[in-house]
């Protein structure tokens, strides 16, 4: 295994990718990922979206900077790395939520720069959000009806002009349903999603997404806040996407899920893909650990920064406390 000047990390494998007979093997889902070269930007034999030179900058940080990235059809593919990295301004400007200052991309060989998101919803490929978007003053199943127009909440009166539901009431709400059944949400249809728990509120994000019947689907941590009781369900649900022959794009912290679920794993950090390959390969691998996800997690803190750190929460308790006393 060796780093190039770049910093990408090439990691070997045991099978080197096969050239010139690849229609021997299978190309498609999963199966297809068999064997391929783990380093930043190999292609896939059967790619849903693919992206070129797609940059964004803020003032003066490359917040993303991917210089070619393929996502393999009807797999799990997860995009891991350390805070900041860019993963979710990624995910950001490949939904439409964000606009590049450079670069292309296309999904199922369609360009979709420029596209907005709830068009972008709308051919297939949806997303959650990090801080889930659920909209906690509306109930549980107009949520429901809401993800049926592939609209974000900001748009959601125009969202709601009658017309767009005459005829399509009846329908949108049988999906609902049903989606609410799967996902063990049916009991709080008429309930506020404000009154849900984190957990379930990741659940309904997720089958909002669904409502507009996706071929890709991007999660942006949908494990984070979620109580240990519903993981189990929340990960079955992910490979439920795939069993139906959604392909799924991920950002999870917790390495856990990724081993357990993914296909694929992508690593970015500081913008750039450093690394991808087999989860095995992937994260065995001591330069992607140490360089990219263990070692600001793990190691112990040294007794200055222990003292940093305490000094900062009683500053901020003392800060707090005389606030109490003020008002
Ligand atoms: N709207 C914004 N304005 C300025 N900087 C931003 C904005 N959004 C993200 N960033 C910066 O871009 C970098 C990548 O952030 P982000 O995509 O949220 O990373 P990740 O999801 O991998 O933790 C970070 O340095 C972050 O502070
Ligand atoms: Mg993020």
């Amino acid at each position: 295994m060796a780093a190039d000047r770049d910093g990408s990390v090439r990691l070997s494998q045991d099978e080197p990718a096969p050239t010139g007979e690849a229609s021997s093997g299978p190309r498609t889902g999963a199966a297809g990922l068999v064997g391929l070269e783990a380093r930043p930007g190999v292609p896939k034999p059967d790619p849903i979206l693919v992206a070129d030179g797609v940059t964004r900058r803020f003032g003066g940080l490359v917040a993303v900077e991917v210089e070619h990235l393929e996502v393999q059809r009807g797999a799990i593919t997860a995009l891991i790395g350390p805070n900041g990295a860019g993963k979710t301004t990624f995910f950001n400007l490949l939904t439409g939520f964000d606009k590049p200052n450079d670069g292309t991309w296309t999904f199922e060989g369609r360009s979709l720069g420029g596209v907005a998101a709830y068009k972008v919803a709308r051919r297939g490929m949806v997303r959650t959000f990090q801080l889930t978007k659920a909209l906690s003053r509306m109930t549980v199943l107009e949520n429901m009806r809401l993800g049926a127009t592939g609209q974000r909440g900001e748009n959601f009166f125009r969202a709601l002009v009658p017309g767009i539901w005459r005829g399509q009431q009846n329908s949108i709400d049988e999906r609902a349903a049903s989606l609410l059944q799967r996902f063990k949400l049916d009991a709080k249809s008429s309930d506020f999603a404000g009154s849900l728990s984190g957990g379930q509120r990741k659940l309904l994000e997720m089958a909002r997404a669904l409502m507009v019947e996706p071929t890709m689907v991007m999660l942006d941590e949908p494990m984070a806040g979620v109580n240990p009781a519903l993981t189990q369900s929340l990960l079955g649900h992910v490979k439920d996407l795939r069993e139906q022959g959604m392909t799924v794009l991920f950002v999870e912290h917790d390495m856990d899920m990724v081993r357990d679920i993914s296909d694929w794993v992508v690593v970015m950090a500081q913008g750039r893909v450093v690394a991808e390959g087999p989860p095995d390969t992937v994260m065995a691998d001591p330069a992607v650990i140490d360089a990219y996800l263990g070692s600001h997690h793990d190691a112990p803190l040294d007794l200055e920064q222990e003292q940093e750190q305490l000094a900062a929460a009683q500053s901020e308790l003392d800060a707090a406390t005389a606030e109490r006393e003020k008002s």
